[in-house]
């Protein structure tokens, strides 16, 4: 099991990656723990939480410098740095096959890595990238969204994620001292420690489905005709204006979204004004059943390419609110709208209330002839304090 850092570490010692190769001696050996080896105990611990937080600063101040961590057993062969361009390439070796195939890590690397408000922080073992894990400031600086967390398959059950999110959390407080908290959205079933560590915020079913984009097309149209006598309420395309009213008014808040938290495309957020204007930038279809009085509002995210097989799309849509039949005429709008120009394979992730999964799961396969993917599975937003 991994130990915390900074409880009863040896000295630490930084390693800048200009230095790395020139420096072969084993680690308990280098220079600068040899310095410290005649400190009193107290001493060696303040030099050990300083040379910690140095090292966090060095990350933070200069994208090469790769920081080695303290000498805390079985982990003092890992180094920390922030991503560059140039590691796109073996954290694509360090991801195949996760998240069955989903990934949404490639298509938005480059975004991250130019994003003022997110640190992409890298594991390595001998210069190898093991692990990764990105940290983005949210809710007007508030919050710690955490994502993309992944360890090399051989690396995995050592303690690897632990460290690495105590490290990221450790660069989080000194670089945004404003946030209290982190978050993150998981779809693995939340264990008693897992429960004992975190507070659970929201949950949503997963209902995971795909379909040809060119048949889907074929069978909304021919559903059309069919409906076309149907008197039935059409959803309402929201832009930014009403939008922005109906995320920030307190009824939709209490009323449709869970613990007042809106998820878009796995990012959970507080309905708060920078958050909304960020959500307002980006590329995102929603709907409403009412403009006035909403009771289900639902949001379909750009569709991206995915590493599950060529040319393959995944389309995410998240659906908040409980009434039957407005979701499913949401659920038509936006996969109309949304699989417009697409063509080939598409997976569809949809997050929605657990009773309404069945019934979807029915619509969706039935109706529309897409094909289930899985089973009944559920998506947690969780939130711990920043220790
Ligand atoms: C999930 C994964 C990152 C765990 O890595 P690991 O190095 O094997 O995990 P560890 O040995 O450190 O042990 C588990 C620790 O990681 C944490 N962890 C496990 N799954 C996690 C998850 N999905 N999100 C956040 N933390 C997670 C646990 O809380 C635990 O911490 P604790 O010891 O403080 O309780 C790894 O199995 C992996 O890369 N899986 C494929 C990608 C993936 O599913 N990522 C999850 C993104 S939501």
């Amino acid at each position: 099991m991994a130990h915390v850092l900074g409880e009863n570490a040896p000295p630490k010692q930084w390693m800048h990656r200009r230095d790395h190769k020139k420096s072969q001696a084993p680690l308990g050996t280098r220079g600068g723990e040899k310095s410290c080896g005649g400190v009193k105990k107290l001493g060696r611990e303040k030099k050990s939480l300083r040379s910690w937080k140095k090292g966090v600063q060095d990350v933070l101040t200069h994208s090469s410098t790769l920081v080695e961590l303290p000498q805390t057993n079985p982990h003092c062969d890992l180094q920390f740095s922030r991503a560059a361009e140039e590691d796109f390439e073996e954290i694509l070796s360090i991801s195949k096959d996760i998240y069955g195939g989903l990934d949404y890590l490639p298509s938005r690397y480059g975004a991250w890595l130019q994003d003022p408000h997110r640190m992409v922080i890298l594991a390595r073992k001998q210069g190898k990238v093991i692990a990764l894990q990105s940290v983005c400031v949210i809710d007007d600086g508030q919050t710690a969204l955490v994502e993309g967390l992944r360890v090399a398959p051989q690396e995995r059950g050592k303690g690897v994620a632990r460290v690495l999110l105590k490290f990221c959390s450790q660069m989080v407080k000194s670089r945004y001292p404003s946030v209290k908290v982190s978050r993150l959205t998981r779809d693995d079933p939340l264990g008693p420690r897992d429960l004992q560590k975190y507070q659970l915020i929201a949950k949503q079913g997963i209902l995971l489905f795909e379909f040809q984009a060119e048949k889907l097309r074929q069978r909304l149209a021919d559903l059309g005709s069919e409906l076309g006598t149907v008197q039935m309420d059409r959803p309402v395309r929201l832009e930014s204006e009403e939008l922005q009213r109906l995320l920030l008014n307190e009824d939709v808040a209490r009323d449709i979204l869970p613990n007042g938290t809106i998820v878009q495309d796995w990012q959970p957020f507080r309905l708060l004004p920078g958050n909304v204007q960020m959500l307002l930038q980006r590329e995102v279809d929603w709907m409403a059943d009412d403009m006035l009085r909403p009771t289900v509002l639902s949001l379909c995210s750009a569709p991206f390419l995915v590493p599950l097989s060529l040319g393959c799309h995944c389309l995410t849509i998240d659906i908040f609110g409980r009434v039957l039949e407005p979701v499913q005429q949401q659920v038509l709008a936006h996969l109309e709208h949304s699989t417009h120009s697409l063509t080939g394979r598409v997976v569809c992730q949809m997050f929605l209330a657990p009773p309404l999964w069945e019934l979807l799961a029915n619509f969706c396969c039935g109706t529309l002839g897409a094909e289930l993917v899985q089973g009944y599975s559920e998506q947690y937003v969780v939130e711990a304090d920043l220790v």
